[in-house]
């Protein structure tokens, strides 16, 4: 069966219905690129009978977009075979593009990446008016560029300066939207609507052209020669650069194919795009991006980490413990997706306050024109707020977000879990705490687990679900789809102190606070982690934290460490921070003073009295770059080989994920651990072991690295 069905009416219209078999969503691969070559030998035979024609989906989208497996898996050497699998689909295209034929596209459904770039090769788009139709191109964010002619046609069709925002941001819109943005040309309020409307297209226009195709076309905005045009592309890569800090290829490549692009027929951008896009596919980058974004993420959001044979469960109501900054994100999380929230602070003056976070928060969407106020007050009115337990009865989930104190936790837990429906499970958000620990305190340990949200709550998409010794695997289970109900991606990690993320975090905090007390410059530090690909650099980001909170967290792990018999190794930060600290009452930014300065009337910068107290001029001048790149992303997936091989991690997907979602760890690697593999598991052992030589044992290779080292395979 083709891929695409070939309908040739007595009218003299052909309907090209596009409907993979075997799939439920048009994809971009191989079975399509024969069946367009079919097709089109068809109509170059049918051409004189033909009066126009109709590209459709059979699918409730119209398409996908690329095959990412079969481009994950071109490597190097295939490069040219593969561009020439490229330009092949895209002579293809281009055949039908001008032939003469009025050809419209009937997008039913949405249309991503490849998919679009069919429609925008055609002379019309009529596009179903469904809000929840997406259009765009979201290759960039897969380290990928549109290579089915997207960098070509739509440049030329909006011009460049509208087209970056969505090659090389990857921003999608619905039909309204795109018809605003003369991405489509027509909208329809239903299918039959549609075909009408593409029918009517055909009729008035007998003969087509594209713009590009005809004599004298003038670029919209302007071409790259154009005086004001050139001057924005003589700065766009400075500015694209600042942004990209030269950790991502794409969107250079796109911003490359474009504007080379324009400067030449379209047959030549085509070929122009096509290199470039061969270069990003094989490129290491794509692969580490495609990895985890695609593949690993989607692993997890099909429950890769969710035990078996547990029926996947609905909450209907949840109750929230302390209305602080994470309990009044967690509640506006859980009640924007339809669950009632009980949220019970110590009096209703607290839990008011931590209600109006919400209500702040769905007001700006209202003003933006992104709510209606009664999708506001709908959502407002399932949120409760009370001093009361006695409201938690019923809840079929409790999260605490009380105060990070053991004894508080203990309380709070022994007076919510009788309201619980039976089974119910209770969760504390604690950030340090050993679960296992705070489950001492319940009834029901097997129904006790961790749920540890990143701030902002609204905002973080992830959430670390911890395993306590006692949890039972149903009860995971069932933490697992209240995360999935709410939207936000869950990694499961089994229980240690600081779990996975808090201890990954921890390492990229304390290299950058030691590389300070070394006497390396604190704007070489910062620019450094930003440079690695880190969304902040260590300063800023303890500053937010707060340096109290760090030395709390590091007093505590220390009492427990000896307790259990252990010594503790003390990290060269810690002096820094109690310099900090101590000396000069610089506690962070909430406190107003840490390693940032923060003016009341402007913009934070370095404090400038961390030169005197403490760089070293000659080391600071002699440091390099690379070195100090590579001590930020080396410490991190370091340790999380260290969690992986004590059985906190419990997957390669967890790691990743985790490691990008909740720490910010430079996504361009792909996570922690595909760092290492794309490295090279053994030149990573080696670089770490040269590392350890220079700055201590925390470099030093744990032992699965050197096992894994040794046959040179990598983490899977
Ligand atoms: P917060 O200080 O903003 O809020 C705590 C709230 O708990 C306060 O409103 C307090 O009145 C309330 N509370 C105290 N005793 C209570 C009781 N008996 N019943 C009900 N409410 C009570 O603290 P935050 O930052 O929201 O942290 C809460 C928990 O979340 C802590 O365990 C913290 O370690 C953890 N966490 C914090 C993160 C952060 O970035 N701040 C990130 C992840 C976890």
């Amino acid at each position: 069966m083709s891929a695409i069905r070939y309908e040739l009416d007595s009218d003299q219209i052909l309907t090209l219905t596009i409907d993979m078999p075997g799939q439920s969503a048009n994809t971009l691969n191989a079975a399509f690129r024969e069946g367009l070559s079919e097709t089109a030998v068809k109509v170059k035979s049918d051409l004189d009978n033909i009066r126009g024609v109709i590209i459709a989906s059979a699918k409730k989208t119209f398409f996908a977009g690329g095959d990412l497996k079969e481009l994950h898996k071109v490597t190097r050497e295939e490069a040219k075979t593969f561009e020439d699998t490229v330009n092949g689909l895209k002579a293809d295209m281009r055949f039908l593009e001008t032939s003469g034929k009025p050809v419209v596209a009937a997008i039913n459904g949405t249309a991503l990446g490849g998919g679009l770039e069919i429609a925008l090769a055609c002379h019309h788009r009529v596009a179903i008016d469904d809000d929840s139709i997406q259009l765009g191109l979201p290759e960039v964010t897969l380290g990928l560029l549109p290579g089915g002619g997207g960098t070509q046609r739509l440049p030329r069709m909006i011009g460049l300066e509208a087209a970056f925002p969505f090659l090389m941001e990857g921003k999608k819109v619905n039909p309204k939207a795109a018809l605003k943005a003369g991405i489509v040309d027509e909208l329809a309020n239903s299918a039959d609507d549609m075909i009408a409307k593409a029918r009517a297209f055909i009729d008035a226009n007998p003969k087509c052209q594209q713009p590009w195709d005809q004599k004298g076309f003038k670029f919209p905005g302007g071409a790259p020669h154009h005086p004001a045009m050139a001057q924005k592309l003589a700065i766009a890569p400075a500015m694209l650069k600042q942004k990209t800090k030269g950790c991502y290829p794409a969107p250079e490549r796109i911003l490359c194919a474009a504007v080379e692009g324009a400067q030449v027929d379209f047959d030549n951008g085509s070929l122009i795009e096509t290199r470039y896009f061969a270069e990003l596919v094989t490129g290491q980058v794509a692969k580490n991006m495609t990895g985890a974004f695609w593949f690993q993420l989607n692993a997890i959001k099909a429950g890769g980490s969710r035990p078996d044979g547990v029926g996947k469960e609905t909450f209907r109501k949840v109750g929230v413990l302390g209305a602080g900054m994470m309990g009044a994100g967690i509640a506006y999380s859980t009640a924007t997706r339809g669950i009632d929230v009980v949220l019970k602070d110590v009096s209703l003056e607290n839990a008011e306050k931590g209600k109006s976070y919400s209500e702040k928060l769905l007001a700006r969407k209202v003003s933006r024109g992104r709510m209606t106020e009664e999708q506001k007050a709908k959502i407002l009115g399932r949120i409760k707020a009370t001093e009361s337990a006695d409201d938690l009865e019923g809840c079929d989930l409790v999260i605490e977000a009380v105060f990070e104190d053991s004894e508080l936790k203990a309380r709070v837990t022994r007076e919510a879990e009788p309201k619980l429906v039976a089974n119910g499970i209770f969760a504390s958000n604690t950030s340090t705490i050993p679960i296992t620990q705070l489950a001492g305190a319940s009834r029901k340990p097997e129904n006790f687990i961790g749920l540890h949200f990143f701030s902002p709550v609204d905002r973080m998409q992830l959430v670390e679900i911890i395993v306590g010794e006692q949890t039972a695997n149903e009860t995971l289970a069932r933490a697992f789809d209240y995360v999935q109900q709410i939207g936000k991606i869950p990694v499961v990690v089994n229980d240690s102190r600081g779990f996975f993320t808090s201890r990954v975090f921890g390492t990229f905090v304390n290299e950058g606070i030691g590389m300070l007390g070394e006497g390396i410059h604190p704007s070489s530090i910062e620019n450094a982690a930003l440079l690695a690909g880190m969304p902040v650099g260590p300063l800023a980001i303890s500053d937010e934290v707060s340096m109290t909170l760090i030395q709390h967290i590091r007093n505590q792990s220390k009492k427990d460490t000896e307790a259990a018999g252990g010594t503790w190794n003390a990290h060269p930060a810690e002096a820094v921070i109690d310099t900090m600290v101590y000396e000069h009452g610089r506690k962070g930014k909430a406190a107003g003073a840490g390693f940032y300065d923060y003016p009341a009337n402007g913009k934070k910068h370095l404090w400038p009295e961390l030169e005197a107290l403490f760089v070293d001029a000659q080391k600071a001048r002699n440091i390099r770059l690379q070195e100090l790149k590579d001590r930020i992303l080396f410490i991190q997936a370091i340790e999380t080989v260290r969690c992986l091989e004590e059985g906190v991690l419990r997957t390669v997907e967890d790691a990743n994920i985790g490691s990008i979602f909740g720490i910010g760890y430079a996504p361009w690697t792909g996570g922690t651990l595909q760092f290492i593999n794309q490295y090279g598991v053994r030149a990573f052992t080696e670089r770490a072991t040269e590392l350890a030589r220079a700055y201590g044992e925390r470099f030093a290779p744990p032992r699965l690295l050197l096992e894994r080292a040794e046959s040179n395979s990598p983490l899977a």
